[in-house]
């Protein structure tokens, strides 16, 4: 039984049986995005060594990975991959001596990569074995990033960085890959002499750099939580749990931007326990990174765009912390219920931002949220997609980085809004805090959670919320007429003034003065379509957008650059996107140019110049939107 289960059975003995039952069922719940079958082996140990080879854009080595039997019968233990080259393997039982083992790599399926079955001994249910793959990574290795000298910071040396979810740990490790199996590992990594290697693991900080580094992951994780970084990174300590690693050049502006990342923390641990993973430290990447952030254990990976000088884009940084407690402590089963991961984040988020910065900010940032939930909802519909805008999906086939919106983070943070305002503050947080508690360390799928839910407001019916309030939430497509939609006042102020200066006034009506980069972004998120070239070169010339330094407003501003076909505007939109490599930045731009004949040409032009510096998936997408693709290939 689930702790969460023995802390509430004082209050009710429904909960136990409801807890037991949902548990059996969570662990039976298939994952379409894995070859693995964790009920006849779970790996729970993986030992990795790599040497990192800049020269041919390949990880080389072996993974040893602790097997448990589950089923004495099984034969053949599958394992995911994409695109590796097997050199060997080895299978030892309880501690014997290690016999070479048959193996086969399957076809490879676009979405899923290749299954590599292993045939395995015969032993006891509950026996461990230790299989041994010696491997290499081929140099397109989705999961891997390979960035040249001239797109660091500090344009001398390479850097490498991976980026294992959703389905990515198979190209750089042979494993399941799925978030129903957690592992603990251990890894030697060899780099170049001067690079510094990182991982999701322990890193010690002062550690000499002499190209040969030793990590230890205690913590069981998912596999999609396995990252490693190699790179010239400096280290900065920003408080006692927290710091920051980042290429020299950009450690002052870093540590400055981020300095608030401790009382994040802290505050986290107030609302909803304690930090279970030792350290919170921040990676600071190259602007290839397709991410804004992932949360990988003990060391988020953060894209340098958000370091804008004045700390305006640290939600962020508050997202992948809080991450630490809904996703990495408890995880969602499959990619169907990413937003018990998201959602719940985003939630948690928001409540970091009010506690550190006020009711003001987060209620723009969920006014900002929101919006964009709205325009995804309605793209989706229009695409005939309406079945995304469920909270609970079924991704089938699909990748789920093509399947990827706004739905699971807003849509699921207001799920939780509606439920804090039924509930009360004080009754969801510890609701929270005991499902955090119930589950860690383990995967749970959106029906587990539901019955969760749905039996404890049996025991609380004072809180008014039925099995149907909760299944509409779930199941339903787009919003609930029960929602509760955040207003800002702030934002409403930014309207009133936006709507005198469209009705023909002066740039001054506008009182940017007292403008955050939060009424910057709303504002020119909610220009009309058709405001028109002549229009924008006012507000250029009174407040110098096409220069503007914040990336988010940047970007904001360049939308309606291409809208308003606003050629002053079209310098800094080619020097962004071949600068940027963000995912959320830069696809809706060229998105917006593609709806043109001459906005495409464009669009292929300055893509021609970007491509080499972009991420993988990035590509994968871009290609698409862009076809017939520049001649070529990566
Ligand atoms: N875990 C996600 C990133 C992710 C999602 C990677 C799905 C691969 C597949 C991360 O926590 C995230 O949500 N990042 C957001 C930032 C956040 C503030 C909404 C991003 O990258 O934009
Ligand atoms: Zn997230």
């Amino acid at each position: 039984m689930s702790r969460f289960g023995l802390a509430l059975a004082s209050l009710a003995g429904a909960w136990m049986i409801t807890t037991a039952h949902a548990d059996a069922r969570s662990a039976a719940v298939p994952d379409r995005h894995s070859y693995a079958q964790p009920t006849l082996f779970r790996v729970t140990h993986a030992d990795l060594d790599l040497a990192v080879d800049f020269e041919r854009s390949r990880l080389t080595g072996a993974v040893a990975l602790t097997v448990e039997r589950h089923d004495a019968q099984a034969r053949e233990l599958l394992l995911d991959s994409r695109d590796l080259t097997i050199h060997g393997v080895t299978v030892s039982t309880e501690g014997g001596r290690p016999d070479m083992a048959e193996f086969s790599v399957g076809e490879r399926d676009a979405v899923l990569g290749s299954p590599i079955r292993i045939a395995m001994p015969g032993a006891a249910k509950g026996a461990k074995h230790v299989v041994r793959i010696e491997y290499e990574t081929q140099p397109e290795a989705s999961g891997l990033q390979w960035v040249s000298p001239a797109q660091t910071a500090g344009k001398q040396h390479p850097f490498l960085y991976t980026q294992s979810q959703a389905i990515h740990a198979r190209s750089w490790v042979p494993l399941q890959d799925t978030p129903q199996v957690r592992f603990t590992y251990t890894a030697r990594v060899r780099t170049p002499r001067p690079l510094l290697a990182v991982m999701s693991a322990s890193n010690e900080v002062d550690t000499p750099r002499d190209g040969d580094y030793r990590f230890e992951m205690p913590q069981p994780i998912p596999s999609y939580l396995l990252a490693l970084a190699v790179g010239d990174l400096s280290f900065r300590a920003i408080g006692e749990r927290t710091g920051v690693y980042a290429e020299p050049a950009t450690l002052d502006a870093a540590a400055h931007e981020f300095a608030d990342v401790e009382d994040m923390l802290e505050t986290c641990e107030r609302l909803f326990g304690p930090y279970r993973w030792g350290r919170y430290d921040l990676l600071i990447l190259p602007p290839s990174f397709p991410w804004g952030g992932m949360e990988n254990p003990r060391l988020s990976f953060i894209t340098p765009t958000v370091i804008a000088g004045d700390r305006s884009l640290v939600a962020l940084i508050a997202h992948e912390l809080a991450h630490s407690w809904s996703g990495n402590l408890v995880t969602n089963a499959s990619w169907n219920d990413v937003w018990l991961n998201e959602g719940f984040t985003v939630y948690l988020e928001r409540r970091i931002m009010e506690v550190l910065y006020g009711e003001r900010r987060r209620a723009m940032e969920d006014v900002l949220g929101l919006q964009s939930l709205q325009r995804d909802i309605e793209s989706l519909r229009g695409a005939g997609d309406a079945a995304l805008t469920r909270l609970a999906v079924d991704l089938g086939g699909r990748d789920p980085d093509v399947g990827f919106s706004n739905v699971p983070y807003e849509k699921g943070r207001l799920f939780l809004g509606f439920l804090e305002a039924r509930m009360g503050r004080p009754a969801l947080d510890a609701f929270l805090r005991e499902y955090f508690d119930a589950h860690a360390f383990q995967s749970v799928d959106t029906a587990t959670f539901r019955d969760d839910l749905q039996a404890y407001m049996q025991r609380h019916p004072q809180h008014a919320v039925s099995a149907g309030d909760i299944d509409a939430w779930i199941h339903g497509e787009g919003l609930p007429a029960n929602a509760v939609l955040p207003r800002s006042e702030a934002f409403a102020a930014v309207d009133r003034q936006a709507a005198d200066w469209l009705a023909g006034g002066d740039t001054s009506v506008l009182g940017t003065g007292e403008w955050t980069t939060h009424e910057w972004l709303h504002f020119l998120d909610n220009l009309p379509e058709d405001l028109g070239a002549a229009r924008m070169a006012e507000l250029d010339a009174a407040f110098d957008l096409s220069e503007v330094g914040n990336n988010e407003i940047a970007h904001s501003w360049l939308r309606n650059v291409i809208r308003a076909n606003y050629a002053p505007g079209y310098g800094r939109l080619e020097a962004y996107l071949t600068s940027i490599g963000r995912r959320k930045l830069v696809k809706p731009l060229y998105e917006e140019l593609a709806k043109t004949p001459q906005g495409l040409e464009r669009a292929r032009a300055i893509y021609a110049k970007a491509r080499p510096m972009y991420h993988g998936m990035l590509v994968a997408q871009l290609d698409e939107l862009l076809a017939p693709a520049p001649a070529g290939d990566r």
